[in-house]
């Protein structure tokens, strides 16, 4: 398949990644994917809402995020999307990496893009 002039341009000029299509990511579940040599971790919400994250937790370094638990938490009467690791529970906000159950680290997040069908990520600095 080749790339459009629109995709080549996202790819160059705004240094962004095709990872996967929109279609692939089943509603509700996550994906573990490619970001040039890096496991993310890629998910799409009920509501059809696109995340990226690291797929390693940050509390042990397990590369199991994109199996976590996705859910939502109200903050300051906001709905906020979560996802929990499947390990040990701890709860980040899938917005801004934030732990919300206790002490861990943040979990690294991805801004994510969504052109023609495809959810795209920026590639690594
Ligand atoms: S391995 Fe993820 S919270 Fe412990």
């Amino acid at each position: 398949m080749s790339a459009t002039l629109e995709e080549t341009t996202l790819e160059t000029v705004q240094g962004l990644v095709a990872v996967c299509r929109t279609g692939d990511l089943e509603p509700g579940w996550g994906e573990a994917a490619w970001l040039e040599g890096t496991q993310v971790a890629v998910y799409r919400t009920e509501d059809d809402e696109f995340f990226a994250a690291s797929h390693h937790c940050p509390g042990s370094g397990a590369k199991v995020m994109a199996r976590g638990i996705l859910g939502d938490k109200s903050i300051a009467g906001a709905r906020v999307p979560t996802i929990a690791c499947p390990l040990h529970k701890e709860v980040y906000r899938l917005d801004t990496g934030d732990c919300l159950s206790g002490a861990a680290p943040a979990l690294p997040v991805h801004p994510v893009r969504l052109h023609q069908g495809m959810l795209w990520l920026e590639a690594a600095q």
